[in-house]
Parts: structure tokens; sequence; C-alpha cells
């Protein structure tokens, strides 16, 4: 499971999808792969969301044009993840379900004449291996039912899509999959080395949302799953050896999309959203909304002992922005919605209401009293939270979202309750904001906010991508540069920036 669509207000979108605007359907067209098929007319087949029927080398064609000027001290990679279907569905189609493809920009604003580079590659899982052969769709999507002929042979039931976000940790990128095992990609080529299973130490399910931990290098990540453990633990220390594994009491089996560190916790959310395979057969998508059990956050110490549960709001969450201790205190923010989204539960986009959409949220967990102090920070529907990697379970003042509707990014300041807003152009959407710290100088210290955004920007009208490069410390409504991509990307997850420095 991933970002929920619904989060997404469509009304715009809908019209895209529905061919009103020829060009986004120009732009949008389905390769030979989708002649045919049971569900191409999904919704997200279409418009920003229709797939790209073929890989691009890196750096291939004419040189990019940028507008404006990449910022001197921003060398490295972009590097997103997102669904891109390479054939026509076997059933029912969602957006969770297309196979992953790495779309990167190669940035060095030394490089006069190719001062950034673009490729795109898909992600060369078992299952997408299977399907090149069979040239066709073998796997079902997310609202069928899992292959039970496979799972019969104790093989995979859906194909691992990898397709959701990526990770950067000890050297190695992983492209991530909340249903199975990460995928190791040559952040230079963007080639698939293997399925990653850390020595074999690894091999069920892993979170496509593990958090590094900036003052460790621990990596502390989950999987999870309808059987039992229903959710496990584990921890990779900074030499990338699995340090602990440990599974933790749920009462039932639950969608857990991201969590949240601090120091001494991981940070758990037990929400309603359960595990339903009677939903699937009735065509409902396989998680029910069950509001009759309860609402709860966990604290888990990251080094063992005993959980602390916290019962709050009924509530789904799909992100975390950052989570940290404070004396007595665990925080937790995060991109709060009353109920889980219908579509997701339908198996089928909607749009739905103002109050469904993810609002940012503060929890302060008084770990004494058991006391949970629910905040509301900000009004619009905002989702894709990021903030800089090195304040990951550390006290955090800025943090940055994408409104659900795509019309612009937010920064928000958490210590004065402020929001700055940058608007997209009309017609255009943006993604996910990927927050990219100025480097350290070794005589200055630097504000938390000072950096630059990443966003990849879409015009509805279907013509090529841009990426967008911004000031993050004045929030210009002027990117600083606008890389012009080759073609358009579809609507995708997330993404990361690593440096120049990391690479080599
Ligand atoms: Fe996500």
């Amino acid at each position: 499971m991933n970002l929920s669509p619904s989060e997404f207000d469509r009304r715009k979108f809908l019209a895209t999808a529905s061919g009103l605007v020829p060009g986004v359907m120009a732009g949008g067209a389905l390769g030979k792969a989708f002649a045919a098929g049971p569900d191409t007319k999904s919704q997200f087949l279409q418009g920003i969301y229709a797939p790209v029927d073929s890989e691009l080398s890196i750096g291939g064609g004419d040189p990019l044009r940028v507008t404006g000027k990449i910022p001197e001290n921003l060398r490295g990679v972009y590097l997103r993840n997102g669904p891109n279907p390479h054939f026509a569905p076997k059933g029912r189609y969602h957006w969770f379900d297309g196979d992953g493809m790495v779309h990167g920009v190669w940035l060095d604003p030394t490089d006069t004449r190719h001062p950034a580079r673009y490729g795109c590659r898909w992600v060369q899982t078992a299952g997408f291996v299977e399907e090149q052969k069979a040239n066709k769709a073998i796997y079902p999507g997310l609202m069928e039912m899992p292959d039970l002929a496979k799972v019969a042979l104790g093989q995979d039931g859906y194909k691992n899509a990898a397709n959701t976000s990526l990770c950067w940790h000890q050297g190695k990128l992983l492209a991530l999959w909340e249903g199975g095992s990460p995928h190791t990609i040559d952040p230079k080529t963007l080639k698939t080395l293997g399925r990653e299973t850390f020595r074999d130490a690894w091999k069920g399910s892993f979170t496509a949302h593990p958090k590094v931990d900036p003052v460790t290098g621990e990596m502390v990540f989950f999987g999870y799953g309808p059987v039992k453990p229903y959710l496990r633990m584990g921890i990779m220390d900074a030499k990338g050896v699995l340090t602990r594994q440990s599974d933790i009491d749920l009462p039932r089996s639950i969608m857990i999309h991201d969590f949240a560190i601090t120091p001494d916790y991981a940070v758990f959310l037990d929400l309603p959203q359960t595990f339903s395979f009677s939903n699937l057969a009735l065509g409902k998508g396989v998680i029910a909304w069950e509001p009759r059990f309860p609402s709860r956050i966990g604290l888990i110490p990251r080094k063992g002992g005993n959980a602390l549960w916290f019962p709050i709001t009924t509530a789904s969450v799909f992100h975390t922005l950052n989570a940290w201790q404070e004396p007595g205190k665990v925080v937790l923010v995060a991109c709060r919605m009353p109920t889980y989204p219908a579509d997701v539960l339908a198996g089928k986009a909607n749009d739905p209401a103002p109050g469904d959409r993810p609002q940012l949220y503060k929890y302060e967990i008084d770990i004494l009293s058991g006391k949970v102090r629910e905040t509301q920070l900000d009004d619009p529907g905002t989702d894709m939270p990021r903030v800089a990697d090195s304040r990951i379970g550390q006290p955090t003042r800025f943090g940055y979202t994408m409104e659900t509707d795509f019309a612009g990014l937010r920064k928000h300041d958490l210590k004065q309750v402020t929001t700055s807003r940058l608007p997209m152009p009309s017609g255009w959407a943006c993604g996910e904001p990927v927050f990219v710290p100025a480097p350290k100088s070794a005589t200055e210290s630097i504000t938390e906010d000072e950096g630059h955004l990443i966003t990849l920007a879409q015009p509805e009208s279907g013509k090529p991508a841009e990426l967008w490069i911004v000031d993050a410390k004045s929030f210009d409504k002027e990117p600083l540069a606008r890389i012009h991509l080759p073609r358009r990307i579809p609507a995708g997850f997330h993404g990361i920036f690593v440096p120049a420095k990391d690479l080599n």
C-alpha cells in the first residue's frame, strides 16, 4: 500500500481522465502493450497517471535546457520511484499496481554542456521479468485476489512492484515496495542489481518508509502482513548488519504504510484499517475500515523492552512527517485523515470530501499520564511530508508537504505554527518536495531550512515534465531552476537526493 490517490482532489484530473483534455490524452497515449485489457480505461492509466512505454538512456538526446541556474553546490542525483505498468492489467487496475520505474536527474552545475542529465529504467523484479517473457501481465493487481496457485507453491501471490519509494543506506540504493523485499539499484545506471535480503537476514515484507537515524546511522524498518506476526521491526546498524528484529504484538492485521523514530523509540500507529480478504472477495479492496476498533500510538523501545500504547481519536494515516522526544513526552507529526480513503476501500477513484483529506496534525504523547494532545497544524489537504534527513528523529522546526490537489507546496513552521505556500502555475501539478540541505561549512552554522526543495512538476497538457529547484529558506515563488526534461513523467510516489560525494 502507499499513498492513496483519493487523497488528491481529482476534480481537474477527472476531466483529463475522461478525455476532455486532448493534449493529455495525446501525451499519455498508451503503448502497444495496452492495446487491450480488462481495465485499460482505469483512471490510473490516463492523463498524468498514464505510463510511458519505454526506458530512456541516461543523458541521451540533446542537452537539457535549464531556465534559471542550478545552484552551484547542488551536485548529485534526484531519483523518484513510481508505478509505470508495462502491460495491460489482467484484471482491475489500481495506481499501486504498476511496475516500478525509477526516474533520475543527475545534476552537475560545473558541466557547462550537460549540467543535468535524465534517464529512467524499470525495476527488474522477478515478476517483471516473468511477465516480459510471457509478453503479458501474469499477476493480479491489489484489487484482485492473489494468485492462489502461486501461493500454494510458496511463491508470491502478487507481483513485487518495487514502485513506491527509494532509500539510501550504507552506499546502497534500494527500491521499495512494502509487500516484499527491496531491490538494489545502481544509482549511476539505474540497473537493477537484484533482490536484497541483507545476507538472508530479512526475507519478508519490508516497509517503503524505513528511517535512517542521522545520529547512529542505523536503519530502522519493519515488515507487516495479513498473517502472524502481523508486525515485525528490524534495525540494521551503520555497517549494514541486522542487529535486532522483534515481533510487535498487534490484536489484528492492519495496514501500516509509515512509522517514525526517535532516539529511543520506534513510533507505530495501530489504526482500524484492517486486512480483509472477505472485503476483497466482495470487490471492495483488500483493506476494510473498522472504526469500532481503537486507534492508538505505540512507542516501541528501540533497544528492547515493553511497548507502550496510547489511545487517540479514530484516525487513518498514510505518512508521518517526523517524531522526536521532549522532556516527558514524544511528539509525532503526521498527515491525519478521519477515515480511511473510500476509494481504496472500493477499489476505485472518487473525489473525497474536504474533511476526508489528510491534514497535518501534531500528537504530543505524555508518557507518564498516558494522555495524548492532538493539534491540527494546517487546514488544507496535504501529504507527502518531508523534513531534512538530518532531522529525522530529532526536534524539528520546518517540514514540507504537497497539497493534495497538486496545486502547491507548503512549508510548515512547526514552532510558530505558520505555513507558507508556493503555488504551482495554473495547469501544472507538483510532486513530493524533497529537501536537500546546503553543504555544511566548517566555519558557519546553517539554519534548518537552508537548502533546496526539489520536485517534479507536470503540465496537465501532457507536455514534458520539469524538475524544479526551489530555495527552501526564502520559499520564493519563482524556482531557482527549471530543468526541462525530454518527455512527460507519470505521477508517482517518493524520491530522494543522493549527493555526488556519496556516489563515488
Ligand atoms: Fe508512502
